[in-house]
């Protein structure tokens, strides 16, 4: 049996079987709900209010009697009995997203094209003219001894040429269609060619994906096979996410039932074939001109993506399935890209750190710097890698999703409306903001977050360890408590683009001290395996959703970054995509990712104490031992 629902104030109307939950009712009428808690009916971030209509729920969290009464429910533990009305109000959704995507590169990057003239331009497939002399009755070859003689003499290489069943299937007509004359798509290996498209001769160029699959957000650069150059860019939020906001809930998920796999598969797929489907579209081409993809993700993600069973990730001792993926054909995983196009899917170094960071680590190239360089990623997770040219450790510290917007109550996306700076008159408590896009605030964003723990802390707003100060001189009513929570109001609701305060609760202070917290920690301890001080650090590179935006001063100020120099910090943006890019565009840049993953020494942090004891002590405002942190007086 199916009902429609409609989704309040979009109106949008979507046709769903009986006992759909509200959260997937809403991901298929293209509405993202939020679901910090993936479905358990704990976190309560994916309120909807039913407007009209029968649904049954079967679980209310902390949901209070007058809430009930108003329609409000669990979207995700409320399910469809009736055809529905439903709102989703603004503080539940996930916004519309604008993805980490640096205007600057329609070309490629000055330090990128250094890189890639060190490691050589020889995209992973390429598209090359070939003339075929014509059959006769004396020169009897078959097609495709006739192509594959003639692409190796273009070529000037003894490479064997495969051909798979299905572009052998087409040769015939496209070689006589094209007067034998036939524009033919490569793999290009190190190894081999592999034939993936023929057509008759025209001029247009192949081209390939770069893509980061993160567990928030999924990133597509469309490049030029032919010169490099990205010519379009798209992200969008990873469809997973109404499964839960990090790796552990989607595991969870996913490992229930042959089925839900499948699901979590198909919903990254599905992310991946819409932002594809834009830049087509814009771009004026089609799937076939797409001719391969790289693929930059953690170790999560890139098996959800393959459709490999993650549940031993989760368990101690937390082994992935592989560590280095054969590439395989498109048409294996659906990717809407040419179907023999092959898809190559980058190596990781542990359950924990995984293929995003060896991309990360090669587009930083940290492989090759005599500098001892300190990477951070900060994203839903916090990974570290630590070395130069002759070693290098990594770890990964559960930082959580705060950063990106995750398990904070007006947590978003930096975009239009997000709260990005953040100014608190200590005496008054009152707040000017600044706001990205300049546009009325309807949350904040991690660089505002980040900004936000530091001016409360410095208005006096907060102690050391986030207790929010309620006898604050200011008698301020922007300091409130309420039945769940105490809050600072940054916005009042009539200042504001939705139509509530925007606040930050005592809740989203500890939720960020924690996450602050793991990654310092994590710096500290891995250094502690190598002997080294913070000061032993050359350079410090941040990549990740927020990494271009981040105020080191603050930073600093709140303990998430290390008391250095600010001239060593160096903000990268996302490292994913860019490392995916340099691969793309060079088989050698591939082959030494391929090293770098045997290369990296992963450490484990949660065997031992060294971890936790720092973890704890990082949990004050900077940190508990202030002679880290000589430049903050407090
Ligand atoms: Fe619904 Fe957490 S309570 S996703």
């Amino acid at each position: 049996m199916k009902y429609n629902v409609t989704f309040m104030p979009d109106n949008q109307v979507v046709e769903v079987e009986k006992g759909t939950s509200l959260i997937k009712a809403a991901s298929q009428a293209g509405i993202f709900i939020k679901s910090s808690c993936g479905g358990k009916g704990t976190c309560g971030a994916c309120k909807v209010v039913v407007l009209e209509g029968e649904a049954q729920t079967d679980r209310t969290g902390n949901l209070t009697p007058e809430q009930l009464s108003r329609g409000v429910r669990l979207g995700c533990r409320t399910f469809v009995e009736d055809n529905l009305t439903v709102e989703v109000p603004p503080e539940s959704r996930l916004q519309d997203h604008q993805v980490l995507l640096e205007n600057n590169s329609s070309l490629l990057r000055e330090s990128s094209k250094d890189l890639l003239s060190h490691y050589g331009f020889h995209p992973l497939a390429r598209k090359v003219q070939v003339s075929c002399s014509e059959p006769s009755l004396t020169d009897n070859a078959s097609d495709w001894a006739r192509l594959s003689l003639e692409i190796k003499r273009t070529l000037q290489s003894e490479k064997p040429i495969k051909i798979p069943l299905s572009v052998m299937q087409t040769l015939p007509e496209a070689l006589r269609k094209g007067n034998w004359n036939l524009s033919v798509t490569l793999s290009d290996l190190e190894s081999e060619y592999t034939v993936i498209r023929v057509e008759p001769a025209n001029s247009k160029p192949a081209f390939g994906l770069a893509i980061d699959i993160g567990t928030t957000t999924v990133v597509v650069y469309l490049v030029n096979l032919d010169n490099g150059e990205v010519i379009d860019k798209q992200g969008a939020y990873n469809k997973q996410a109404h499964f839960g906001d990090d790796v552990i809930s989607r595991i969870v998920y996913a490992v229930e039932s042959e089925e839900s796999l499948k699901e979590m598969q198909n919903a990254v797929v599905e992310s991946l074939n819409a932002l594809i489907g834009d830049i087509l579209k814009r771009q004026n081409l089609e799937s076939s001109d797409l001719a391969t993809a790289v693929i930059s993700a953690n170790t999560t993600m890139a098996q959800l993506f393959l459709g490999i069973d993650p549940r031993y990730i989760r368990l101690e001792p937390y082994i992935p399935t592989a560590n280095w993926i054969p590439s395989v054909p498109a048409k294996e995983i659906g990717l809407n890209i040419l179907p023999e196009g092959l898809i190559h899917t980058f190596p990781s170094v542990a359950s924990y750190v995984g293929g995003d960071i060896v991309s990360g680590t090669l587009a930083t190239d940290i492989a090759n710097s005599e500098e001892i360089v300190l990477f951070i990623d900060i994203g839903t997770n916090g990974e570290i890698v630590l070395g130069n040219q002759d070693w290098l450790v990594s770890c990964a510290c559960s930082a959580g999703p705060c950063f990106e917007g995750g398990g904070i109550l007006f947590g978003m996306r930096a975009m239009p409306g997000a709260i990005e700076r953040v100014v608190i008159d200590p005496e008054t408590l009152d707040v000017s903001l600044k706001v990205i896009g300049r546009v009325p605030p309807v949350g904040i964003c991690g660089s505002g977050l980040v900004d936000c723990l530091a001016k409360l802390r410095e208005a006096g707003v907060i102690d050391r360890a986030g207790n929010f100060q309620m006898g604050h001189p200011s008698q301020s009513d922007r300091l409130r408590a309420t039945d769940e929570d105490k809050e600072f109001v940054l916005s009042w609701a009539h200042q504001s683009g939705g139509d509530k305060d925007v606040v930050i609760t005592e809740n989203d202070v500890k939720n960020l001290i924690r996450a602050k917290g793991a990654i310092y920690a994590g710096i500290r301890s891995l250094l502690q395996t190598v002997a080294m001080e913070m000061e032993m650090i050359d350079r410090i590179i941040i990549g990740g959703g927020f990494g271009n935006y981040l105020n080191v001063h603050e930073s600093v100020r709140i303990g998430l970054l290390p008391d250095l120099p600010h001239d060593k910090f160096e903000f990268f943006g996302n490292s994913s995509v860019k490392g995916a890019h340099l691969a793309l565009l060079s088989r050698k840049a591939w082959k030494e990712a391929e090293e770098l993953g045997r290369k990296m020494t992963y450490i484990e942090l949660s065997i031992g104490n060294t971890f936790m004891d720092e973890f704890v002590s990082a949990l004050f405002l900077p940190h508990t031992d202030l002679t880290l942190f000589p430049s903050i007086k407090e």
